[in-house]
């Protein structure tokens, strides 16, 4: 589906957004393994998290979702059923990655698969620590799914994930929910924390010092009421318009504010954005509030080193930002980027230069130069909800009409963004 995007001129209202795609998936994983009723409310009504219901349905948990509420009958940690069917984890990394944690504890075989886009993501770098856990997993040529997981008992290890990465971690840390002993992860660079704050406040044996983390098997989790805050990354799409359309102001009510994810306001607020904290207060151990941004031109920027994991998903829209602003993008040290959900520095290099910048490409990055005008055009989403996204925000800045190929791909972790793209025009 091609959708088109009119240019934008200045906008001021408030909207609300889904919930948080991290902490969806960790509630819906969570609720399924504790003993007892839950309900979750603000579940994100994106594909991805639903590929985790689907995928602890099949495993045994009783789920019903009305709207954007979800309930859950939980199986108990050792209550997971061996699945009759291999589990579909659709578009969804974090679903495959964090399952296989879960799976290589349990005392069944099961296989996980995906669309042609996760079946090109490597899942080694979860198969390596799950193997030093004893666990017995395969995949083809021994890193892309599908993953065949056979179930086993596990032994605690100490692991300091090679790349930053909050799957990796969080594999681990769940894996080592059904390990023997005790499971520690060691990370050089913090990664988003949303797993240790969950498993504390599921009850879980875990304790977190400076980035050393520690969680114990045998756990006994209690199922519970929980609220997910709206999704910072989806937030950063609309903070964005708000920074690139002059006079506007906006307000995103009840928006997830983890410090290990909020480096994205500290980097908007370098660039010379205008962004207010209301309302702070903490539900369910994540800190949450609201957001009032008003319009600015803003300065270049420059993300590297470890600023680079913290930014991984808000990169694209940043440089567009970058791409705005009076200095340019320089973005750096993010290999990362070319195995999401498409090579992103790839995709993202390519619809810059369609927009019309200067981007110079390099293996790890690229730098963006900046650009008086953006050029309306056609813009490729390549599958990817995040370029799709990208570039709609790109296009509401642009000096015509536009189109975003294949939009539909935002429906993965927002299904509402183009409605509430038509609710800055209201
Ligand atoms: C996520 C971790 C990040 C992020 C992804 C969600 C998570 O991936 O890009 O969108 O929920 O743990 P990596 O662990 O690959 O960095």
């Amino acid at each position: 589906m091609n959708q088109k995007i009119h240019p934008l001129s200045r906008f001021e209202v408030s909207i609300r957004l889904p919930g948080d795609k991290s902490i969806s998936h960790r509630f819906g994983m969570l609720t399924a393994l504790a003993e007892g009723p839950s309900t979750i409310h603000n579940y994100s009504s994106g594909a991805d998290c639903h590929s985790t219901l689907g995928a602890m349905r099949t495993l045994g948990a009783e789920i019903s979702v009305e709207g954007t509420t979800v309930t859950v009958r939980g199986c108990g940690s050792a209550g997971l059923r061996p699945p009759t069917v291999p589990i579909d984890c659709g578009n969804s990394g974090t679903t495959m990655r964090l399952l296989a944690g879960i799976l290589a504890g349990q005392p069944f075989e099961c296989e996980l698969f995906g669309d042609e886009s996760l079946s090109r993501r490597p899942m080694d770098r979860v198969m390596n620590p799950l193997a030093l856990m004893g666990g017995v997993l395969e995949a083809r040529d021994g890193r892309y799914p599908p993953l065949t997981v056979r179930g086993c008992q596990l032994q605690g290890i100490t692991y300091a994930p090679p790349m930053a990465s909050a799957q990796v971690k969080s594999c681990v840390l769940l894996a080592g929910l059904f390990a023997n002993g005790e499971t520690v992860v060691e990370e050089r660079i913090r990664t988003r924390d949303h797993t240790e704050v969950a498993l504390r406040e599921f009850g879980a044996d875990i304790s977190v010092i400076g980035k050393t983390i520690r969680v114990r098997g045998g756990n006994i989790l209690q199922g519970r009421e929980l609220m997910v805050p709206s999704d910072l990354s989806s937030a950063a799409f609309f903070l964005s318009a708000a920074l690139l359309v002059p006079g506007s102001s906006l307000q995103i009510a009840g928006v997830g504010l983890n410090p290990t994810r909020t480096a994205l306001l500290d980097f908007l607020v370098s660039m010379g954005a205008n962004i207010r904290i209301l309302n702070l207060s903490q539900v369910n151990g994540e800190m949450v509030g609201d957001l009032l941004v008003r319009y600015g031109p803003l300065r270049g920027g420059v993300i590297e080193k470890d600023l680079t994991a913290l930014l991984i998903d808000e990169i694209p829209v940043l440089s567009v930002l970058g791409a705005a602003s009076a200095e340019g993008l320089v973005v750096r040290d993010a290999r990362e980027l070319r195995v999401k959900e498409t090579d992103r520095i790839a995709t993202m290099a390519s619809n810059l230069r369609a927009l019309g910048a200067e981007v110079e490409e390099f293996e790890d990055g690229y730098a963006v130069k900046p650009l008086r005008q953006f050029r309306a055009g056609i813009f490729p989403s390549f599958g990817d909800h995040r370029i799709a996204m990208s570039m709609a925000i790109a296009a509401l800045a642009a000096d015509g009409v536009s189109e975003i190929e294949e939009a539909e791909a935002a429906s993965v972790s927002f299904p509402e963004f183009y409605s509430t793209l038509d609710m800055l025009r209201a």
